[in-house]
């Protein structure tokens, strides 16, 4: 069953000589439980793609429906429902609140949908333990390194049971170490959890943990690839050629 269907997204910024049309003319249908990826080169419309997706921005033409519902018609107050109750986020850098402990901005999410305190309580040591992270819930953001901060983000994305993870470059300031820990981690709630994952990377490895790679190119899709029933390593290299394809068509 279809979770997001895009139909004819178009988004130009600014306008007369100095306007840039980011997205033309896009069509997109992700299913429930789908785990994408999205490559493309710098200024494809990648970002412009996730943020016309999460209605911190509106399309300039076309349609986006979640469960049936048309987002890019919500008002402000529905949006931000939407965004609370619907979406998780995970950002290149991480975005944690510095004044906040690592267990308070796993928190927030539970906090803001008004969940009772002992249901946090448990949902939070459980999160922790799943992704060994319970050490550091009593430190600062300040305290902890950048994987560490990547894992306490993830924590923060998938605690509340998002329909829909939108991920920028999640992998896109961590080492190859770190990077193939927390796609092991999207991975592990996209089998679990079912939840569906659309993520922004220019890395091959990360996209590789993906079932589809949907290539951009300046605002069009020109591509994909789906994993099937190939081996990471398979799919990895398939999108390495892709990629090195799209580059040298520039
Ligand atoms: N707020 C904005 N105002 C004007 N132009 C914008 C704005 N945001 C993005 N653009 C332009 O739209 C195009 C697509 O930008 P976008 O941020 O979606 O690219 P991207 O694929 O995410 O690139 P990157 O890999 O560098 O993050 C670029 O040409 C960019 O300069
Ligand atoms: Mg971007």
């Amino acid at each position: 069953m279809s979770l997001l269907r895009i139909n004819g997204l178009s988004k130009v910024y600014g306008n007369g000589k100095a306007c840039t049309q980011a997205l033309k003319q896009v069509d997109m249908e992700i299913d429930k439980g789908d785990f994408v990826a999205i490559m493309g080169a710098s200024g494809s419309g990648k970002s412009t793609l996730l943020n016309l997706i999460s209605t911190i921005d509106k399309p300039t033409h076309g349609d986006i429906w979640i469960n049936n519902i048309n987002i890019t018609k919500l008002n402000h107050a529905k949006a931000d429902s939407f965004r609370r109750n619907q979406l998780g986020f995970i950002f290149q850098d991480f975005k944690l609140l510095d004044s906040l402990t690592i267990l308070e901005n796993i928190a927030v999410p539970l906090i803001i949908q008004k969940r009772n305190k002992e249901q946090i309580e448990n949902r939070i040591a459980e999160i922790l333990d799943t992704l060994s992270i319970s050490k550091l819930r009593d430190k600062y953001p300040y305290q902890i390194s950048g994987g560490e901060k990547q894992r306490a983000a993830c924590a923060r994305a998938f605690i509340s049971d998002p329909e829909l993870i939108l991920a920028d470059e999640p992998t896109g300031s961590l080492d190859s170490n770190n990077a193939h820990n927390i796609m092991e981690i999207m991975k592990g709630f996209n089998e679990k959890s079912k939840v569906t994952i659309l993520m922004v990377t220019h890395d091959p490895m990360s996209a590789s943990y993906c079932k589809r790679v949907i290539f951009l190119k300046d605002g069009n899709i020109v591509n994909f690839v789906e994993k099937e029933n190939n081996a990471q390593n398979v799919f990895y290299k398939e999108i390495v050629e892709h990629n090195t394809k799209l580059q040298q068509a520039i």
